[in-house]
Parts: C-alpha cells; structure tokens; sequence
C-alpha cells in the first residue's frame, strides 16, 4: 500500500507532530475507537458487551490472539497461568531492598524488569515458543508482585499464591490476606475489579502502549518492554490520574472548597489546576468506559455500604463541568479514571496501589501489540526524526577564555 513514511523520505520531507496529534504510528488490528462517536471495540467486539459478559482473562486471551478461546482454549489458557503465579524465592526477597514509604509503580516496574533476570530462557523475541512462555510468566506473575508491592508497604508478611483460586480472588488475598487465614473475597468485589481490568485491557496507541512498542521495536525483550510501559503509566497525566483524581477529592473535601469554587480555578488555570479524569486525546464526545465504570461506581459502593462524601464531589463536580461552556467548547469529558478510584478505595486499595490496578489491566493489551509488532515482518526499529533548532557551527573556547 501507500507509505507516506516512505514517500517523505526519499523526498527529503520531514514531518513535525508534537505529541503524534495527527500521526499513526503504526498500523494494529487489536483495538477500534471512534473518539467522536465514543466507541470502544477489541478486536471488534463492543466494549460494553465485553465488559458486561465476559472475563478478564477470556478478553487477555482475545487481544492476544485475536479470537475469543473455546471452552478448551481457555481451560489450556487458565491452568498455564495458574501453574506461573509463583516468585523465585530470590525475587521476593527484592522487595526487601526498597524502603517500606516507596511508591509501588517503580518497585512493580523494577520487579516486572527483573523477570528479565530471573527467566532467560524465554527473551528471544523472534522465537514464538519463548515469547508464549514469557507472555504466560508476565499475565501469571504481575498480579503476585503487585500485590508483594503492597504487602511491602504495610509490612506485612508474603503469601504465596493459592491456584485453586482465580486470578482476580488470588490477588486480593494475597493483597488483603495473611498466612495460616482463610480470606474468602467477596463475590460482588471480584466481579466488579475483574470488569474494570477488562475495561483497562486495551485502548490502542496510548503513551505507554506506544512505549512498549518502542522498547519492543529493538528487539528488547517482552518483560524489559512492558517494564518501559509500566513507567510511562505512572504519570499522572496517564495511568497516575485515578490517584490524581483521588488526591483532587481529598483536597476539595479537606479545604471545604466550594465544588464552583473549584471550577472556577480550573477554567483560570490558576495553579495549573486541571480537572483530573477530565478529557482524553481521542474521546471528544464521551469516554465509553466512563459510563460502566460510573453505574459500577455507584453500585459497589452501595452494596459495601460505603458512604463516600467523595462520590458525592464527584458527582458535583461532573455537573458543574458538563453544563460549563469552558468544558463543553473543549469538548472535556470524564474520562474512565475520574470514578475508578472510589471504586478502588471502596475495596480497601490504598491511593498509591490504583496505578498498579491499571497497569494490572493494560497487561494484556500491551503483551498484544509487542507481539502484533513482532509478527509483523515488515516492522522497523523505532527512530523518530527531529527538526534541530540549535546553533550553528562554533568554535570551541577555551575555559579561561569563557
Ligand atoms: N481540566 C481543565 N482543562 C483541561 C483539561 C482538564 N482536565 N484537559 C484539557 N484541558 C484544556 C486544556 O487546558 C486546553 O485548553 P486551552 O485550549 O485553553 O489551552 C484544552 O482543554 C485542550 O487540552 P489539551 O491539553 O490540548 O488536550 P490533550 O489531548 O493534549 O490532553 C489529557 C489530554 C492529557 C488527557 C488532558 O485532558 C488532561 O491533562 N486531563 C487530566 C488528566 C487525566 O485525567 N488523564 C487521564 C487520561 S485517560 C487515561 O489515561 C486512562
């Protein structure tokens, strides 16, 4: 087909796209959005039908390979990520390493990038079998080493994982659980965390999925790639926003600040407030997330009995914003993060561990386009052009003479 890439440089044209507004990076047949139209499909089935009735690791299993498993498929699928979800005995003991006030986003970063370390035996990212092996390591191992971050932080004591429980109940008793005690999760929590790690599961070339292709395209390996991912992740103005939106709340209830008041700042950009869970590069009209992850909002909250004056901020807050011209003209919506992270603290996740939960979700979207990349026989390192607005030639002076 038509390479424009290609047409420009041996025309000696470069193009300039601060932030890639307008530019492709690559081709990908994983995730469709329509920004304008608010839609959101994995390899394209609606986001709402997925989120609605299926699975976390049915919809891993779809980016992935691009179909939904069979019965058999996913049974092979489950019991190969159950047999991984164990830590090497010395990659546990890397957690000792950190001090206990460390944010876990670089401690889940360093411990996803040591599995480079740990497991050689599957970094060929040319050779399918080995990418399958650290594919399986990676889907079967995050969620133990988030919740190991965790464990760190309150000093509290390891648990191995139980394979008799699904991916979703294991997390959460090794999160919340302690040795030699029986921790049944509640039912209503799993099914509401394992909807919004689909919800999370992909959404096409977003900075840290651009990040893991980038890594990728060196032919670094899948578990240092995803590592990259996970520290683009962490800025607030990506996966860190549900903590920001958190953090936002906190203050307004803290200050007692008037929810107009608050707008008010927003729209002088007084202190360079923003309205965090606020917009999205490609959603102008709503984030589809947004509207499953809002009724869920309400609804677990309501079923864990949790009178959340946050919630009722940030349903103010929304208001205010969706009948304000300054929102409304910039076409700014709330955007999947603004209500995750009530939903989060109603499940007894601190602040801190809500970037990890989304990191814990784009797994599987992020393993899907390195090896969509990688498949790709005609893909190409990574190498951005520049355009150079520095000087021109000069003379080196010497240090007395400067
Ligand atoms: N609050 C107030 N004003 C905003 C907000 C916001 N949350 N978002 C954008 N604007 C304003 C900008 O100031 C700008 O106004 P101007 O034209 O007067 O200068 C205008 O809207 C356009 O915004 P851009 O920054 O150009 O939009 P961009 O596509 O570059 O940024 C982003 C998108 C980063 C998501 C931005 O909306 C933002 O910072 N939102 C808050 C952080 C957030 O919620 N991030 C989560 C993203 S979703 C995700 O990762 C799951």
């Amino acid at each position: 087909g038509f390479n424009l890439g290609k047409l420009l440089s041996t025309t000696g044209y470069t193009t300039l796209d601060g932030g890639f507004v307008n530019t492709a990076s690559t081709s990908s047949a994983i995730t469709y959005i329509d920004g304008d139209a608010g839609i959101l499909r994995y390899r394209g089935y609606p986001i709402e039908q997925l989120a609605e009735k299926s699975s976390f690791l049915e919809v891993s299993y779809l980016l992935i390979h691009g179909e939904l498993p069979t019965t058999d498929q996913l049974a092979d699928f489950t019991h190969r990520i159950q047999r991984h979800t164990l830590l090497h005995e010395d990659l546990k003991r890397f957690f000792d390493g950190f001090p206990r006030n460390a944010h876990p986003m670089p401690v889940v970063s360093s411990a996803v990038n040591a599995l480079s370390a740990y497991y050689q035996d599957s970094l060929d990212p040319n050779d399918p079998e080995q990418v399958e092996v650290s594919t399986i390591r990676l889907l079967a191992k995050l969620p133990t080493i988030a919740a190991y971050a965790y464990k760190k932080s309150v000093g509290q004591p390891f648990l191995y994982p139980d394979n008799s429980k699904t991916l979703v109940e294991n997390f959460l008793r090794m999160t919340f659980g302690f040795p030699a005690e029986p921790y049944e999760a509640d039912p209503e929590v799993v099914k509401a965390l394992d909807m919004l790690l689909i919800l999370h599961a992909d959404h096409e070339q977003n900075c840290s999925t651009s990040t893991v292709r980038l890594v990728g395209s060196s032919n670094a390996n899948l578990f240092t790639s995803i590592s990259g991912g996970i520290n683009a992740l962490w800025g607030p103005l990506h996966g860190g926003a549900n903590q920001a939106v958190l953090e936002m709340l906190d203050d307004i209830k803290g200050q007692g600040l008037d929810v107009n008041e608050f707008i008010r700042k927003v729209k002088n950009k007084e202190d360079g407030v923003k309205l965090m869970g606020f917009g999205h590069r490609v959603y102008r009209n709503y984030d589809p997330r947004a509207a499953i992850v809002k009724k869920t909002a309400h609804d677990i909250l309501g079923k864990l009995g949790a009178q959340d004056e946050l919630l009722d901020i940030a349903m103010k807050l929304e208001e205010a914003a969706l009948t304000d011209d300054y929102f409304v003209d910039r076409k700014l919506y709330p955007n999947v993060d603004f209500y995750t992270g009530l939903i989060y603290r109603a499940m007894g996740f601190p602040t801190r561990m809500f970037t990890v939960m989304f990191a814990l979700g784009r797994l599987p979207g992020w393993i899907a386009h390195w090896r969509e990349m990688h498949e790709d026989p005609t893909t190409k390192i990574g190498r951005p052009r520049q355009i150079y607005t520095g000087h021109t030639e000069r003379n080196y002076t010497e240090v007395s003479a400067r």
